[in-house]
């Protein structure tokens, strides 16, 4: 499978692993290089061994763009193939992959241990439909070709709460603007967020988006939509801190 040319344009500032920014035009992809750290950890090995055939380093990842369904998922190629964005520790990931055989999943995390984390705990679950990739979410253009996704997940996002953060906000009018594209018509996106003044400026965004919300909550969990909903790893954490669950889902329209 050779590299397209769009997809290797990015490249490495310098050779040395530490200098850790891949560039591409003046977007930058915050992750270091998985090859050449010079102290591997466990979860990198596996990374590039034990989970190859299910996880994919920054450099696999890319190669699959437009061809997960025949490349990755070939014996379910006409399968909806779903995106998870920041897994974590993959609870939520490896229960929707065991809950929905007939789907594929792919998870994007950049951290690996997290990363191994939810592959391990899919492949643990049984699940066969589960991917994860290891790359910076605010880049999905560099990994899916237009309208190759299903439904998409966000959940608790890192909130960046200081005003000179917000910049790092994984949602942004460019992020959703090619995230809908992204998506086949008629697909949905869930956010979740317990953080209310970025669940505030994500609708906003959403709004001038050309998504289509289909409902929103400020209390998922004292709200109708509640028995339908899957507490994840970092759910649970702000629940117990006594904190409301925000949540909106949307449709491309079509
Ligand atoms: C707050 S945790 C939420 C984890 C999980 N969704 C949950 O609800 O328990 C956010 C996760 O997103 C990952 N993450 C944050 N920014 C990312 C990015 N730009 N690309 C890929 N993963 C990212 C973090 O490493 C972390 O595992």
């Amino acid at each position: 499978m050779s590299i397209r040319k769009s997809d290797a344009a990015f490249h490495l500032r310098s050779q040395s692993p530490f200098a850790t920014h891949f560039v591409m035009s003046q977007k930058r992809i915050r992750i270091c290089r998985t090859d050449g750290l010079p102290q591997p950890t466990y979860y990198v090995q596996a990374l590039q061994t034990e989970f190859a055939p299910w996880a994919f380093c920054e450099k696999r990842s890319v190669l699959n763009k437009g061809q997960w369904a025949t490349q990755v998922f070939a014996d379910s190629s006409s399968a909806p193939i779903d995106l998870e964005i920041g897994t974590g520790n993959g609870i939520h990931f490896a229960h929707y992959a065991e809950q929905n055989p007939k789907r594929n999943l792919i998870g994007i995390e950049w951290k690996f241990k997290p990363l191994i984390q939810s592959i391990r705990r899919a492949l643990n679950h049984g699940a066969k439909n589960a991917r994860i990739v290891r790359y910076d979410a605010g880049f999905p253009d560099h990994l899916f070709a237009a309208g190759e996704l299903d439904r998409v997940m966000i959940h608790f996002p890192d909130p960046w709460p200081k005003e000179k953060q917000k910049k790092h906000r994984l949602i942004n009018d460019a992020f959703l603007t090619t995230l809908f594209k992204l998506q086949k018509k008629g697909a949905e996106l869930e956010f979740k967020t317990d953080n209310r003044d970025y669940f505030d400026w994500a609708m906003e965004c959403f709004e001038r988006s050309a998504y289509q919300q289909t409902s929103i909550t400020y209390d998922l969990h004292n709200s109708d939509y509640q028995s339908e909903n899957f507490v994840t790893h970092f759910e649970k954490i702000f629940l117990k801190q006594g904190l409301p669950i925000h949540r909106a889902t949307f449709q491309v329209p079509g």
